[in-house]
C-alpha cells in the first residue's frame, strides 16, 4: 500500500524532461523555446538553499525589458525575474517552505543563467528571496510583489536598518521617498509607515490620495518647481533624516540632496547616479543598493558592473521573509489586500509566456503607470 502512495507521489511530483521557457536572441528580441529541465545539474541535485517552483503567474519590472529588449541582458539566457506558483522540490536548508506550498520570489532573469528564469514553466529560486504566498492571495497578486517588495525591503532594512514592519521605533523620524507611485515606492511607503516612520512622497496629484491612504502623511508633486522647498517645510526644524529615490532620473537625486536639513542625513538610490551628484552635499551620504545581492551571489550588471557577493544581504532577505512578511500579509483577501498592505493596480494578461513580450514592449515604450503588468501562465 505505502510502495503505491509513494509511487504516486513520486510521479505527481517528478520534474518534465523539458519545459518552455523565454529565450533572450542576440537581435534584442525574445523567443519562446524548450529547454532541458529534469536533467539539468542544479535541478537533480537543488542546492541546499534552493527551491523550484510550478510557475503559475509573473510580473513585469522595469529591469525585464531592459535585460530582454534593451542593451544590458546576454542572448541564450533565460528572461524574467518574478513569478509565482507552487513549489515542488525544496533544498534540504531551506526552512521556511515546503513542497505543495503556494510560493513567489526572483531571481537575476536575463543576465547569466541559460537554464533558469522566472519567464518560464518551471523556476529555481534561492529561497532567501522567495516567501509563502497566503491562501488567499492570487498567484498575480503574488507575482506582483517580489522585486518591488524585497528592494523596498533592503532599502529600508538591511541599508538603512530602520525598524522593522509592526516593531516600530521610539522616535518617529520623517522619511522621504522620492517616486511614491513607482513599484518600490509603492511597497516602501507602506513598509516605511509600518516601521513607524512619518513618510514624505512625491508623485503626480492625481495619486496623492491612493498614498496618503497606504500611509503617507503627505504627498508633493514632483513637477512643482518649489517641490524642494515644500517639503522642506512640511518636515519641520526636525527636518528629515533619510531617503529613498525610487526614480534617479531627471534631477530627482540632486532634489532628493537638496531636502535635507543642515545636519543631513542618508539617500539610498535604486539605480547608480555621478560621482558629480554623490558629491552634492558632504553632510549627505549616498547609497546605491541592487536587489539581486539578496541571492547571495557575486554578479556582473550590464556586463560592466561586477557587484561583490554580499551574504549579510541574503541573511536579512530570508530573515525578513521567515519573520516579518506574513504578518504583514495577514488578513488578506484576493482583489483587497491585508488591513495593513495593499498590491499595486494589476494590468492582467492571459496567454501565458507568447504573450510577454507584449508587456516587455508596453514597458519599454512607457505604455503604463501606477500599475502592476501580470501574466497568468499556468
Ligand atoms: N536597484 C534595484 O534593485 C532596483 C529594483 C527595482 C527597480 N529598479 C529601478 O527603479 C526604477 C523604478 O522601477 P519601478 O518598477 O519601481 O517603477 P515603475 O513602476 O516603472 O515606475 C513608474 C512610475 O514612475 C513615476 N515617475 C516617473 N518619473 C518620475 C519622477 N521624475 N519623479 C517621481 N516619480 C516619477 C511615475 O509616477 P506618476 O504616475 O506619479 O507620475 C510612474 O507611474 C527603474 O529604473 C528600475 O529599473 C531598481
Amino acid at each position: 500500500m505505502w510502495v503505491v502512495y509513494y509511487r504516486l507521489f513520486d510521479k505527481m511530483t517528478s520534474l518534465p524532461e523539458s519545459i518552455k521557457a523565454l529565450q533572450l536572441q542576440s537581435n534584442r528580441t525574445v523567443k519562446v523555446v524548450d529547454i532541458p529541465f529534469a536533467s539539468q545539474d542544479l535541478v537533480k541535485n537543488i542546492p541546499e538553499d534552493q527551491v523550484i517552483i510550478r510557475v503559475r503567474a509573473v510580473g513585469l519590472n522595469p529591469t525585464d525589458w531592459k535585460h530582454a529588449l534593451g542593451e544590458v541582458g546576454t542572448p541564450g539566457t533565460i528572461s524574467g525575474c518574478d513569478s509565482a506558483g507552487d513549489v515542488v522540490k525544496v533544498g534540504s536548508a531551506v526552512k521556511h517552505l515546503k513542497v505543495g506550498d503556494r510560493a513567489a520570489g526572483f531571481t537575476f532573469g536575463g543576465s547569466h543563467q541559460t537554464g533558469n528564469g522566472s519567464f518560464s514553466e518551471y523556476v529555481r529560486f534561492v529561497a532567501a528571496v522567495c516567501f509563502k504566498v497566503p491562501e488567499s492571495m492570487t498567484y498575480e497578486e503574488a507575482a506582483s510583489f517580489p522585486i518591488p517588495h524585497l528592494t523596498a525591503v533592503q532599502a529600508l532594512y538591511i541599508r538603512l536598518n530602520l525598524p522593522r514592519p509592526l516593531h516600530p521605533g521610539l522616535k518617529r523620524e520623517w522619511i522621504l521617498i522620492w517616486g511614491g507611485s513607482t513599484a518600490v515606492g509603492h511597497h516602501a511607503v507602506q513598509l516605511a509607515a509600518l516601521s513607524g516612520l512619518r513618510v514624505l512622497v512625491t508623485a503626480s496629484s492625481a495619486v496623492h490620495d491612493e498614498l496618503k491612504a497606504l500611509g503617507a502623511e503627505a504627498c508633493f508633486d514632483y513637477k512643482d518647481a518649489d517641490v524642494v522647498e515644500k517639503i522642506r517645510k512640511a518636515a519641520g526644524e526636525e527636518g528629515i533624516s533619510y531617503a529613498l529615490d525610487t526614480v534617479c532620473e531627471k534631477g530627482s537625486t540632486e532634489n532628493v540632496i537638496d531636502v535635507f536639513p543642515p545636519r543631513g542625513g542618508r539617500v539610498i538610490t535604486i539605480l547608480p547616479i555621478s560621482e558629480e551628484v554623490q558629491k552634492r552635499r558632504k553632510q549627505v551620504s549616498t547609497e546605491f543598493t541592487l536587489v539581486y545581492t539578496e541571492i547571495g551571489f557575486a554578479l556582473r550588471l550590464g556586463h560592466v558592473l561586477d557587484i561583490p557577493a554580499m551574504p549579510e544581504d541574503k541573511a536579512g532577505t530570508l530573515d525578513y521573509v521567515s519573520n516579518y512578511i506574513l504578518t504583514v500579509l495577514e488578513g488578506w483577501k484576493a482583489g483587497q489586500g491585508s488591513p495593513k498592505f495593499k498590491t499595486q493596480r494589476l494590468r492582467r494578461f492571459e496567454g501565458g509566456l507568447e504573450r510577454i513580450t507584449e508587456g516587455l514592449e508596453i514597458m519599454r515604450d512607457g505604455n503604463y503607470g501606477r500599475e502592476k503588468l501580470v501574466f497568468t501562465i499556468a
